[in-house]
């Protein structure tokens, strides 16, 4: 399983090493992997400061070219440097606010494979697409338009419904195994494939969240940013294995 924060464009370098205080008498579980996705500048921070905890470090998005002249973007080489073990690929804040298509999810993550570093691919309905009820052709829309070609392993997909981001609301529990179901069927031949489910996951939630059999981990924004209820999150993953 993998516990992602996605803290998006929150918290700072004393954050950091509040979250270092916090986790130094945490014991990680090695069957329960924690990482975290701070802004760019705070990464190599991140890196230095909690690896010896074993907590993973993951960016939030990165460019689909290799290098040169894109002002404000940040290549896969630089991420690959700081020693990110993952990259947010095509978040629906990206996609709305970055123009991140389809397309360019698809190169992103082939160029972060290349790196060996594993794209976490978000994908996710919209409420009128879920409306409609089209959100299984949706997402396999997405799938397909969006995983590399011949990839075979290092892949986890990130399933987060739109309406749930940030609302407070969730789809009921059959939706998510049901959703995350198709996801696996659609790309049952990438070996060791996870499908992490996100949108609105907190204590209160996510064990039974956990409990789905398709469900590899979530990805964690608003609740990933207060560290008790992130580590009561993780806490309840690992009893979820045992
Ligand atoms: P949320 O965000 O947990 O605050 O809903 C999840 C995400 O956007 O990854």
């Amino acid at each position: 399983m993998l516990i992602a924060g996605n803290w998006k464009m929150n918290l700072k370098y004393e954050d950091i090493i509040n979250f270092k205080d916090i986790i130094f008498d945490f014991k990680l579980d090695n069957r329960v992997e924690m990482a975290i996705f701070p802004q760019f500048p705070l990464l190599y921070f991140a890196k230095k400061n909690l690896s010896d905890h074993n907590i993973k470090i993951g960016a939030q998005a990165c460019s689909a070219h290799l290098k040169g002249a894109y002002t404000g973007d940040v290549s896969v080489e630089i991420i690959s440097d700081i020693g990110c073990k993952y990259c947010l690929v095509g978040h629906s804040e990206r996609r709305e606010f970055h123009n991140e298509t389809n397309d360019f999810v698809k190169k992103a993550s082939t160029l972060l494979l290349t790196k060996n570093i594993v794209p976490i691919i978000c994908v996710g309905e919209s409420l009128e697409i879920r409306n409609k009820k089209v959100t299984n052709q949706f997402i396999k829309n997405q799938i397909r338009e969006c995983v590399p070609d011949k990839i075979s392993s290092n892949l986890i997909i990130a399933y987060e419904p739109l309406w749930a981001i940030g609302t407070g609301i969730i789809p009921n529990y059959e939706e998510i195994f049901n959703i995350h179901n198709v996801i696996l069927n659609e790309l049952s031949y990438i070996e060791n494939l996870k499908v992490i489910y996100g949108g609105s996951v907190n204590n209160e939630n996510c064990s039974k969240i956990f409990e789905l059999k398709t469900v590899h981990g979530a990805l964690i924004g608003g609740s990933s940013l207060k560290f008790k209820d992130f580590l009561a999150i993780y806490k309840s993953a690992v009893k979820q294995i045992i």
